[in-house]
């Protein structure tokens, strides 16, 4: 049998203004991940069982842009093997939807089991350009910084169409990670942002500009070890966010209360309207802002460390 993981993600600085050509930041979270096994079939087929999502199908009955059978398909067919019977089994803890990469994380993982399962390797960068085709049909129109982040489980500086920057963490910081419990897809927020711009592009071209300086202001204070510094760009940035409209009462009540409860900054993070927010916090302070968010409503709280 093979097996092989992948971790989520979430992005520090710079969602949405990524998809027009300006820096983000993100990072693995290596507490939740996606874990796929592949092993020889008894049956016929290929066979794919993903209880999270209450799937136990056979490769061929998939629609062409169910993600799953989708990757799948796109690994035989970048190798042209006809696949011997196999049972993929795959589960995760990464919440779906919520802004953590869930599918960019199966999908890697779906890969890399299917890679050593078939003895045909893949590089790392073959794995994220595969996996960015299939983020295209979770998200639309991705800019590819989930697939990337979660591919290479490093500290990523994305731009758009560039090759892959990762960057040091001068000293380590801590982050609480609380999920709004609402579901929200990147697609959805991905596209109203689109709208928004194409009814007046230079009005948010400055605000994507203005991301984009937080987003490198913040990469030089990570670097140099300062992160404290970052708190006040995360309120910065979310503020942004709520100009593009991809905050929510939700995610607005989690960053209140995590500056309330001491964070030294907050804000939502990635596609917004639901799903995750951060709070940067010293880190005897973790414990005391994840009760806070829970009581201000977080359905659960990861706390990590940025290293
Ligand atoms: C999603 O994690 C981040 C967004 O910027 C979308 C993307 O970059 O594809 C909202």
């Amino acid at each position: 049998m093979s097996r092989a993981s992948a971790p989520g993600k979430i992005i520090l600085f710079g969602e949405h203004a990524v998809v027009y050509g300006r820096p983000a930041l993100a990072v693995p979270v290596m507490q939740v991940h996606a874990d796929v096994d592949v092993a020889d079939g008894s049956r016929p087929g290929v066979w794919i069982h993903a209880p999270d999502v209450d799937l136990h199908a056979e490769l061929s009955s998939l629609p062409s842009d169910h993600p799953l059978g989708a990757a799948a398909r796109l690994f035989f067919s970048r190798f042209g093997v006809s696949p011997p019977p196999l049972e993929i089994h795959i589960s995760s803890s990464i919440p779906v939807a919520s802004g953590l990469g869930s599918g960019a994380a199966v999908t890697v993982a779906l890969l890399r089991a299917l890679s050593s399962a078939l003895q045909h390797p893949l590089s790392a960068e073959e794995t994220n350009s595969l996996a960015y085709e299939i983020e295209k049909l979770h998200h639309g129109a991705p800019s590819g910084i989930d697939n990337t982040v979660v591919t290479y489980a490093k500290p990523v500086y994305f731009v758009r169409g560039q090759p892959v920057e990762t960057f040091k963490v001068g000293a380590p910081f801590t982050l609480v990670i609380a999920d709004t419990g609402v579901a929200a897809p990147t697609r959805e927020s991905v596209g109203d942002v689109r709208r928004l711009w194409e009814a007046d592009r230079p009005r948010w071209e400055k605000v994507f500009d203005a991301v984009g300086e937080i987003v490198r202001t913040a990469k030089a204070k990570i670097e140099k070890g300062e992160w404290r510094a970052l708190g006040a760009l995360m309120d910065s940035n979310h503020s942004l966010l709520q100009r593009l409209a991809v905050s929510s009462p939700e995610l607005d009540r989690l960053v209140e209360s995590a500056r309330e409860a001491g964070a030294l900054g907050a804000k939502l993070s990635g596609g917004g309207r639901g799903g995750n927010m951060i709070a940067l916090v010293e880190k005897a302070d973790a414990p005391t802002a994840a009760e806070a968010l829970k009581f201000a409503g977080a359905k659960r709280t990861i706390v990590t460390e940025v290293v």
